[in-house]
């Protein structure tokens, strides 16, 4: 770190809480972040690494409606999911929280009304549409008509999907409102605007003159926006879902999400640290650095500094790291289409596999053009590089050193020529890896990563201790020490990368976490050490694993352009007797809670009209708060054979519908009815 430095603070992309996370996020985001935080802590430096779900906006208003759902419901669902998600793949955040927060609704207000105070907005009125009959302003989305390019009936107000064209609602012919179905009319209406052109000229010099150094892509993409000249950006909007704009006269109206998202990072750094928060947001020697992807540079470039220099308290961020996008088998990654690599997919059908996603990931991060994931690629890194290279290596230093000196760190003789060579090779790695982690390149810092691997692999290979081991026990000590030495050096150099892994290498090892300054050293392992039980750290993927998860992807887009909301086959017809042999009923829910230790098990104690009788459900994830079921009603099959699970006799099955995208939303009555009616 630079000495004008003493903490690190380390933000990534708020996700919209409006659906599961991807391979795409993982890959520009979540994935370098972790591997910086990590490298830094590892270094023993002071950092922050904080992270949440962005919990308002339109998209998230949208899905509400479409479920027929609050918001608030959407938003608890995929926090969690997501939140499970990052934990799962082993992202170190010190925070994961989310702009519903309390906290978070206070910051952003706060942070609103200081502006307001300094007279750094300014008010403009403009004419919007809105609802008569749902008595609402209309975002763009919640406006549909006619396209005048294409004659698209259905384009949206902002876009037309059909030609791909950008719109403002008042180009569309006949305007309807997807809320009421009506003509709405335009009406006048408020709002407060950023004025970004009175700060064009500090973040000209600012980026321009002091910031050359930032990615190409980034730098240039701040140089385009600045060249065209900014505008004001309105912060507010007619909607009831978002944080309450807090002046008077603004009923009706939230911060617009784009002001209230980055807020965010500074209200859950308040979370965690309510009384050390500020050290962290407004000393000069703090570093900040977000973590993006590129459709959000805008904001964190231009935008948030805007904010974050009217407010006149708090620091700018040091550098903004963003990349490219990632696409996946060719095509755009589309959480709409479901052409996506899921993660909470993933970690089913992969389980304990998080480190190989984040290698292949990293070895093809889109860090300076898009990129593109495929399976088949995936499946190389692991077979060819993990498997062939690092777990190779590391199971034979720790498979020899049991064959031949009885599971303990052998002595190190004498040094041949070809051992120092190795050495000093091996001494190399620690400034090429950092040299790229302090640039963000983490593609080329991980290839360094995994060079130390190869180093290991060919020494072996070289001084084939196997054979030495027949005439010459010194020399095959010496060997194997060298090898456990570089073994112990990966589990340093591996730990911001392939953090299981790296933990497995260590068990391995019986050894502690080391510092990352001792990397490069060959005393690691002090001579006799006992080394603990190995197994293989990486499998091969067989072709048929990758096939399926071609297969499924295209099965999934055949089905999406089908129509749209993919339904599958209907199965083969049954006879009606065969029907009623299902006993189906409504229940009432008395109890309902968490099978504990388990993610997606629920309990509940229904009330089934005899007695009472508990279901388990595996839908844990979509229903964080369980507690808020009790009383509800739901169907159940009540004569399934009993099945015990973890322990617990489930007697019967709750029923539950199935999204495209896995969820599931339990099936309700529309009205109350006895318990243990019969659904005919
Ligand atoms: O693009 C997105 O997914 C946004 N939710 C990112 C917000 S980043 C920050 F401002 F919170
Ligand atoms: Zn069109």
């Amino acid at each position: 770190m630079s000495t004008r430095f003493k903490r690190t603070l380390i933000t990534s992309a708020l996700p919209y809480a409006n659906g599961p996370v991807h391979i795409g996020h993982l890959a520009g985001v979540y994935v370098p972040s972790d591997i910086y935080a990590r490298y830094l802590r590892l270094k023993g430096e002071e950092v922050l690494f904080i992270g949440g779900s962005d919990e308002h906006g339109i998209p998230i208003t949208l899905k509400a409606r479409a479920e027929g759902v609050t918001p608030q419901y959407i938003v608890d669902r995929y926090h969690e999911l997501i939140k499970k998600s990052f934990e799962a793949f082993g992202i170190t955040f010190d925070i994961y929280s989310r702009t519903t927060s309390e906290v978070h609704r206070k910051v952003a207000s706060d942070f609103f009304r200081t502006l307001y105070d300094k007279g750094e907005f300014t008010e403009q009125e403009s004419e919007q549409y809105y609802d008569e009959e749902a008595k609402q302003f209309l975002a763009d989305r919640y406006i549909v008509g006619t396209c005048p390019h294409c004659g698209n009936e259905k384009a949206y107000g902002d876009q037309c999907e059909r030609c791909g064209t950008s719109l403002s609602p008042s180009e569309l012919i006949q305007p309807r409102s997807t809320l009421s179905g009506s003509q709405p009319v335009k009406r006048k209406t408020k709002h407060w605007y950023l004025p970004l052109d009175k700060h064009e000229p500090w973040l000209r010099e600012w980026i321009l003159e002091e910031h050359k150094e930032w990615k190409i892509n980034v730098y240039g993409q701040c140089k385009s926006w600045l060249d065209q000249g900014l505008q004001p950006r309105a912060v507010s909007r007619d909607l009831d879902w978002g944080v309450p704009v807090p002046v008077e006269g603004a009923e009706g109206k939230v911060l617009y999400v784009w002001f209230d998202a980055p807020i965010g990072y500074i209200s859950n750094t308040k979370e965690l640290l309510p009384d050390t928060w500020e050290k962290w947001w407004k000393e000069e020697d703090t570093k900040l650095v977000h973590f993006i992807g590129k459709d959000n540079i805008v904001f964190h470039c231009i935008v948030f500094p805007a904010m974050l220099k009217a407010e006149g308290s708090y620091i700018l961020p040091e550098n903004v790291p963003a990349n490219e996008f990632l696409n996946l088998e060719g095509d755009k990654i589309s959480t709409s289409n479901n052409w996506a690599v899921w993660l909470h997919e993933y970690l089913e059908e992969f389980p304990g596999k998080q480190d190989v996603l984040r290698y292949a990931l990293t070895a093809n991060a889109p860090e300076t053009k898009d990129n593109d994931f495929t399976w088949k690629d995936f499946q190389a890194h692991n077979n060819n590089e993990l498997v062939a290279v690092l777990g190779n290596f590391v199971n034979r230093a720790m498979v020899l050193t049991r064959n031949y000196f009885d599971n303990k760190v052998p002595s190190l003789g004498e040094l041949t020529e070809y051992d120092r060579e190795t050495i000093a090779e091996v001494e190399k790695v620690k400034q090429a890896v950092e040299h790229n982690l302090d640039h963000y390149r983490f593609r080329e810092a991980q290839k360094e990563a995994m060079n130390l691997a190869r180093i290991g692999n060919k020494y072996l290979a070289d001084t084939e201790p196997w054979k030495t081991s027949k005439s010459d026990m010194e020399r095959t000590a010496t060997i194997l020490n060298i090898a456990l030495q570089v073994t112990a050096n990966l589990s340093i150099v591996m730990e911001p990368f392939l953090p299981f892994t790296s933990g497995k290498i260590r068990s391995f090892l019986k050894a502690e976490r080391f510092d990352w300054n001792v990397l490069g050293s060959f005393d690691l392992l002090p001579e006799g050490h006992a080394l603990g039980e190995a197994s293989l750290l990486f499998e091969k993927i067989e072709d048929d694993v990758i096939e399926q998860q071609v297969q499924k992807l295209h099965d999934t887009k055949k089905n999406n352009e089908a129509g749209k909301q993919k339904a599958e086959p209907v199965k083969e017809n049954v006879a009606f007797d065969a029907f009623e042999k299902l006993d189906i009923r409504v229940g009432t829910v008395l109890e309902c809670e968490k099978v504990p230790k388990t993610d997606k098990l629920l309990r509940f104690l229904l009330d089934d009209g005899l007695q009472k009788r508990t279901i388990l459900s595996g839908i844990a994830q979509w229903y964080p708060n369980p507690s808020e079921l009790i009383g509800k009603q739901v169907c159940f099959i009540a004569n399934l054979e009993p099945r015990k699970m973890r322990g617990i006799l489930s007697e019967g099955m709750i029923l539950s519908a199935e999204n495209s995208d896995g969820s599931l939303a339990l099936i309700f009555p529309s009205e109350d009815v006895l318990p243990g009616s019969p659904v005919v």
